[in-house]
């Protein structure tokens, strides 16, 4: 479980430039959940994100990972965190190096990196063929695929995922998210989403955080918050297409995805 408790940040603080990033953040992950972290750009997601895998200090509040402290060295084993534009920190000659890299650093043996890599490739829809392919030869799909499975390889309990499907072409985006879900979601592991996506919200996260100018302005499930326009409003987010459009119909009920929506409209016939 992942406790966030009271944590403010501020960016140079103390200087003429200070800018505080987060307000007083509360919320809990609990195991096994897909927890999305929604909010218009400049809102705090990325720099809540780092908090919580250790990769910034706190300044004030407390974070605490399986109860160890975030600053516990033994969560750095815990946690993987994919950030944006992951595949620009791609460097090996070989696919398979690439995803070994980080477990080399393990201390694993050679047998069991060779079976993470073959798993996590799996995972991320990865053909084994590609193996000894050069990073640099794949598509944008293709080179995410593999730094995803580079963080997947450490099997980590918990996995942050910083808008896996920035900058993808809508195919690319639909396959990584349901081999990605899919897959991590059978073995158990806590997922962390940012996301201003509210498709992708509605059809992964069972439960969703928004937050604006630094503070939680709303934490709950999606079809609570689709109903809220109020704070989708004071967020700068928009409601999903299919939430809108029943709006449009004149019918207020919300449907996360396409079959529910297709069921209310004929139901209303
Ligand atoms: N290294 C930094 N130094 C100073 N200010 C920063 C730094 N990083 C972020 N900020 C500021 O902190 C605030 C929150 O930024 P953050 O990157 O966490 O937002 P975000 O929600 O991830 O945005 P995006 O959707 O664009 O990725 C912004 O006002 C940003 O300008
Ligand atoms: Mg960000």
């Amino acid at each position: 479980m992942i406790k966030v408790n009271d944590v403010s940040y501020t960016y140079m603080r103390g200087t003429p430039f200070e800018k505080t990033a987060l307000k007083n953040i509360s919320f809990d992950a609990a195991r096994g959940e897909v927890l999305a972290v929604a909010g218009h750009t400049g809102s705090g997601k990325s720099t809540l994100i780092q908090i919580v895998a250790g990769l910034i200090d706190l300044q004030s509040g407390s974070v605490t990972i399986d109860d160890l402290p975030v600053a516990d060295k033994k969560i750095r084993r815990l946690v993987g965190i994919v950030f944006q534009y992951p595949e620009h920190q791609l460097f090996e000659e070989t696919v398979e190096r690439d995803i070994a890299f980080a477990p080399k650093n393990f201390g694993l043996s050679d047998a069991e990196i060779s079976a993470r890599v073959d798993e996590a490739m799996r995972q991320v829809g990865l053909d084994a063929g590609l193996k000894n392919s050069s990073p640099f030869e794949l598509s944008g799909g293709q080179r995410r695929r593999v730094a995803i499975a580079g963080i997947l390889a450490l099997k980590p309990k918990y996995l942050i995922l910083d808008e896996p499907t920035a900058g993808l072409d809508p195919l690319a985006k639909e396959n990584l998210l349901h081999e990605l879900f899919g897959a991590i979601k059978r073995s158990g592991v806590t997922i962390i989403l940012v996301s201003h996506n509210m498709e992708d919200i509605a059809r992964f996260a069972n439960r969703v955080v928004v937050l604006a100018q630094g503070e939680i302005v709303f934490n709950g499930t999606p079809r609570e918050l689709f109903a809220r326009e109020e704070i989708l409003a004071r967020a700068g987010l928009e409601p999903p297409p299919i939430t809108q459009l029943l709006r449009r119909l004149g019918i207020n009920q919300i449907a996360l995805t396409l079959d529910e929506a297709e069921k209310l409209i004929i139901s209303r016939r």
